[in-house]
Parts: C-alpha cells; sequence; structure tokens
C-alpha cells in the first residue's frame, strides 16, 4: 500500500528513486510518480507501473535531490491527476496515509484561491504548506511543514520538497511507517528499509509526531514542540539478496522454498530439547504474571488472524488460557469486555496494519498487557506493544504471506509451550516431544518442497474450476481458512475455508462435481470425523483432494488425490499441510497466469483503514 521515497545527496535522483519505487513494489499500488529538483522541481507521473512511468521521464533530467511515490488508491480513482507527488507552485509532496479533514482544509483553502487538480486527500498537504509557507508568515520548509501538520487529521508519512531550499528534503509522520536511511554523503527517506537496502542499512526508524529535515551530509529530527532530538542509529540485519529473486520465477515461490531456514531463524537459540523448555527472554515476561492470567486476546487481520486461530487453539490445550481471536478492524469498534490480568497478542507480519495498530491501542486503554508478533523490525507495533517476539523470517515480498505464516504458526507454538510450562499444564516431557517436532520441521518442510511436481499436477488438473472449498477440523480449520485465502488471492478462483462439521449447515448445497474439495486429513483426534466429511462431500460427487500424512495407509480409500507429509507430531502438521496449500495456490496462479506477487486490488501492508 502506498510507499514514498525520497533521495538527497551526490548522485543522480532519478535512477536512485526508481529503484526504490521497484522495491516497494510489493507493498501494492497502481500508479506511482517522482519529483526532482532539476534547476526546478519537475514533477512526473503516471497511472500505471514503474516501468510506465521510466517511459515518460526524459533522459535528460538531472538532480540529486528527489522524492517519489507508488499510490494505492483510496481518495480517487487511479488516474494519473490523482497519483503523486502533488504540487502547489513551488512546493512538492508525497504522502502514505489517510488525511480525514481533508474536505473541511479543501474547502478553506478553495476559498483563498487554491486550486485543486485531484481527487485525493493528498493535495490539501501540498496547498496547505504552500500557505503556510507563503502566506502565513514568511517560513521555511521545515517550520511550514511543522504547521501544516499541526492541521492534518488521521495518519501521514511525508515528504516534501520546495523549489527555493534546494537542499533539503523535509519530513513528518504520524501513524504511518517512515525511516530515514543513512549514507555517505547522501540520505534516504522511505515507508520501509527494502526501498535503499541497496545503499545502506543504517537507518533511523521516525517516531509518531516527529518532523524532521534531510541534507546531503545530515539529517535532523525534532518533536512536536519544536526540540531537536537525539536518535541512535540501528543496523538492519537484511540483506540484498533476500529481498530479491534469487533465480526463483516469482518472489512467492522463492519464499515458499526458504521456510525451511525462516523457521529455523523464528526458533535459533529458544528450544531446549534436554529440559523441555522453551525461552523467551525478550519478552520480559513475569513468570506469576504469566501464572496470574486469565485471557487472552489474539488481534489480526487476513493470514495472521489465520495463525490467530491456531494459536487459540494452541492455548487452550498447552496452557490452559482461554483464548478469543478477533478480527482488527472489528475489535476497534467493538465494546470488548476486558480487565488488567488479561494479555492481548496482536500478530502482524508488517508491524504496520492499521487496523491491528489500532487495536492494540485500544487494548491498552484497557491495561491489558500486549505482546506483538511480527516479522519487521522497528515496525510501528513494536513501539505499540509492550513487549515483541520477531519471526526473523526475513523480507517476504510477495503479497501473499507464506513463509511469515508459517513463522507465526512457531511463534506461537513457542509461547504456547513457555506459557504451558510456566502454568504447569504441560509436563517436561510433553514439552520435549514438541521441541523434538519443531526442530524436526526444516527437514520435513523440505520433503515437501521436494514433492512438488505432484502438487503442481494437481493445480493444473482442477485450474479451471470456478470454485473450491477447503476443510478441516481442529487445528486443520486454520489450515483450510489459509489455503481458501491463498488460492483466492492469487489465481481469483472463489474458493471457502470451512470448519469440516459446517458443511452440512449451508455449503453443502453448493457441492458438485465441479467443486474440487481440499480436505486436510492429517492424523489426529478428529481423523475420523474428517473422513466422515469427505465421505458426505463424495456423495454429492466432488473431487476430493485429501493431504494425509505419509504413513495414511486408508485415505486413498475415499479420496481421489493425496497430497502427502511427512508424519509429524499431530499439533505440528498444520505447518507442513500449509506448505502444500502453498504450492497448490501458486501453481494454481502459474496455470493461470496470474500476477502472483502482485495479486490485483491488494497490497502488503494495509496501512489504511
Ligand atoms: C494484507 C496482506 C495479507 C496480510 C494482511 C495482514 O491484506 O495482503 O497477506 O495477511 O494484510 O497483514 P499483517 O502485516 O498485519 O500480517
Amino acid at each position: 500500500m502506498c510507499g514514498i521515497v525520497g533521495y538527497i545527496g551526490s548522485e543522480q535522483a532519478v535512477p536512485i528513486l526508481l529503484e526504490s519505487l521497484k522495491m516497494l513494489e510489493y507493498r501494492g499500488y497502481d500508479s506511482a510518480g517522482v519529483t526532482v529538483f532539476n534547476g526546478s522541481l519537475e514533477t512526473y507521473k503516471i497511472a500505471g507501473m514503474i516501468k510506465d512511468l521510466e517511459t515518460v521521464i526524459p533522459q535528460n533530467v538531472t538532480g540529486s535531490t528527489g522524492i517519489g511515490h507508488t499510490r494505492w488508491a483510496t481518495h480517487g480513482k487511479p488516474e494519473t491527476r490523482n497519483a503523486h507527488p502533488h504540487l502547489s507552485s513551488n512546493v512538492s509532496v508525497v504522502h502514505n496515509g489517510i488525511i480525514e479533514n481533508y474536505l473541511e482544509l479543501k474547502e478553506r483553502l478553495s476559498g483563498l484561491g487554491y486550486e485543486f487538480l485531484s481527487d485525493t486527500d493528498t493535495e490539501v498537504i501540498a496547498h496547505l504548506l504552500h500557505f503556510n509557507m507563503n502566506c502565513n508568515g514568511n517560513k521555511c520548509l521545515l517550520d511550514g511543514l511543522a504547521e501544516t501538520v499541526k492541521e492534518l487529521e488521521g495518519s501521514y508519512a511525508i515528504a516534501a520538497l520546495c523549489a527555493e531550499e534546494p537542499d533539503i528534503l523535509a519530513f513528518a509522520r504520524k501513524d504511518s511507517p517512515l525511516v530515514i536511511g543513512i549514507g555517505e554523503e547522501s540520505n534516504y527517506a522511505a515507508s520501509d528499509v527494502t526501498a535503499f537496502l541497496r545503499h545502506t542499512k543504517e537507518v533511523i526508524f521516525i517516531n509518531d509526531n516527529e518532523i524532521g529535515l534531510l541534507r546531503p551530509g545530515s539529517i535532523e529530527i525534532f518533536d512536536q514542540g519544536g526540540n531537536r532530538l537525539s536518535r541512535d542509529t540501528e543496523t538492519i540485519e537484511w540483506d540484498l539478496e533476500a529481498a530479491e529473486k534469487a533465480g526463483y520465477e516469482h518472489f512467492m515461490l522463492k519464499e515458499i522454498h526458504e521456510q525451511p531456514t525462516s523457521i529455523q531463524n523464528t526458533f535459533a537459540g529458544k528450544l531446549s530439547e534436554l529440559e523441555g523448555t522453551v525461552t523467551l527472554d525478550e519478552l520480559h515476561l513475569d513468570p506469576a504474571e504469566i501464572k496470574r492470567l486469565r485471557r487472552a486476546t489474539i488481534i489480526a487481520c487476513g493470514t495472521s488472524w489465520n495463525a490467530g486461530i491456531l494459536g487459540k487453539y494452541l492455548f487452550e490445550k498447552l496452557a490452559g488460557l482461554h483464548t478469543d481471536v478477533e478480527t482488527a478492524s472489528e475489535f476497534r469498534y467493538s465494546n470488548p469486555v476486558l480487565c488488567g490480568e488479561e494479555l492481548t497478542i496482536a500478530i502482524t507480519q508488517s508491524g504496520e496494519t492499521a487496523d491491528t495498530l489500532a487495536a492494540v491501542r485500544s487494548s491498552s486503554s484497557y491495561g491489558c498487557r500486549s505482546i506483538a508478533i511480527t516479522n519487521v523490525v522497528g515496525s510501528t507495533i513494536t513501539r505499540e506493544a509492550d513487549s515483541v517476539l520477531y519471526t526473523r523470517a526475513g523480507p517476504e515480498i510477495g503479497v501473499a504471506a507464506t513463509k511469515t505464516f508459517t513463522a507465526q504458526l512457531i511463534a506461537l507454538y513457542m509461547l504456547a509451550i513457555n506459557f504451558g510450562r510456566i502454568r504447569g499444564i504441560i509436563s517436561a516431557n510433553e514439552a520435549k516431544d514438541l521441541i523434538v517436532g519443531i526442530k524436526r520441521l526444516p527437514g520435513q518442510i523440505q520433503k515437501v518442497l521436494g514433492r512438488k511436481e505432484v502438487i503442481n499436477e494437481c493445480a493444473m488438473q482442477f485450474a479451471d474450476k470456478h470454485d473450491y472449498f477447503f476443510i478441516g477440523r481442529y487445528l486443520n480449520y486454520p489450515v483450510a481458512l489459509e489455503g481458501a485465502l491463498k488460492l483466492k488471492e492469487i489465481s481469483y478462483i472463489h474458493a471457502e475455508g470451512y470448519a469440516a462439521g459446517e458443511l452440512k449447515h449451508g455449503p453443502l448445497a453448493l457441492i458438485t462435481e465441479d467443486t474440487p474439495v481440499v480436505a486436510i486429513a492429517t492424523k489426529g483426534h478428529t481423523y475420523e470425523k474428517i473422513l466422515s466429511n469427505i465421505k458426505e462431500v463424495k456423495a454429492r460427487n466432488a473431487t476430493v483432494i485429501a493431504v494425509a500424512d505419509d504413513d495414511d495407509t486408508e485415505i486413498e480409500k475415499y479420496v481421489d488425490v493425496v497430497l502427502r507429509v511427512p508424519t509429524s507430531h499431530e499439533l505440528l502438521a498444520p505447518v507442513l499441510s500449509s506448505v502444500v496449500l502453498q504450492l497448490l495456490s501458486y501453481y494454481t496462479a502459474l496455470a493461470k497466469y496470474c500476477s502472483i506477487d502482485k495479486p490485483r486490488n491488494l497490497a502488503k501492508s494495509v496501512t489504511v483503514e
């Protein structure tokens, strides 16, 4: 979802801005643009892709200061006039976020003679900045921006240039991500670090309500009161290769293949097989507090919410902790009954999902302690939550979450085992079994990956279908939900994930010989139940694809296709089944020539409500 970039230094800005924008493409966008200082501010923008933008920028544009933007339409259609940067005479602005009081500001500015050329909320920022710099006293860019943000309601990460101050790039942030990259005699601003990873790994994460300016060799940051802030730099551990395709046709395929390593990174150094313990020191949780907990509320969106359902089952089984799972966008407007001795667990791979952030703020207002499970170091959630458990899966570029999902599952297993031991619900031996099982998962995922051709054949067989059902029970229910979400996201096939026992309460009416039903049927205490559900849909002529354990010799009698996973601990099988379903979606989308890494209408990081 919208990305902003900025560069100020000694090199040509255009290629750096375009390359940075390309690195942000994965966030999702429908139009793009840049402004470069080339004696005056020159702006080029287009409804379309970065490659289209490249064609409208003349070869002879020089200049070493610039800002750029990828826009994901919210206010106004994806048309060139709505693309950023937005201009007001001598100033140019790019913005990520939503200005809630833009209509009121627009009316006021129109009354002052400003002419609006777009339908966006952002254009008010450009005119207001111009007004504050030129008509409301005579202010420099930084002071003008400080004055401007005081009047904005909503969320923003802003980068701004002024023709009269070509050696300055000003920025401001509230509720929308913004990070500064520190180079040699050059500085960068961006919505996320991947934009400038090629140039520097030294960064400063800008906090809410901070404002500042970049010059080629210096950075100044101020708080709301205009006080200068001294901020430490952080070093990003990700390297550039991690954010590139490394020979794979798509990021999604690469990220699916990274899972043996990415989950290993999630649990590295935390599991003791000998003692049957999981050490999560980074959470700084007092065991007495964990023992006292009466309830946990998991808050998340999309794939992370699906991980949350598995989390609920795990916390209840392993830690005896009553757990609710809430969709963040609903939770924030509900009237939750929460009290101090409760825990909120926010799951968000990006750490920037606006609804999840708002829901955590809401739960904190009830005095609940919060833990964030996230993949992105320095993301907003890491500053909102009381403690953070990083999934450490490395950058995920494909819009459809894959390796971050399995990493979230591992984080949830670890949390549940840790709580379960402290609360005395599971024994050291039970914990040991799980720990041994978790450590085996990377090798088992590798085996699943080795079977991708079988999954590809299955995907091709059904790629022309219009509807798919995914069914599972207990821990396999969230796997079914995630399998369906993955398929619809990237192949555009209508797919529904169902708790298998619910089929007869409606969806069975839709089952025909043209409806493939994927049944997640790994062994466990609901195995016999899922077999009954398979028989129910077979009786309605559905084609059934089962995901089953290697040592299951019975399943073949009941289904049309079997996709195998290595036999694992019952509680851990969801990780392996999820990898099978990721590959099924991937190959289905491939057979349909879909835009796999950037599915239509979707964004990787949903920073607006
Ligand atoms: C978007 C992405 C999904 C993701 C969801 C929640 O919709 O396309 O893949 O699951 O946001 O994102 P989060 O970063 O909070 O996990």
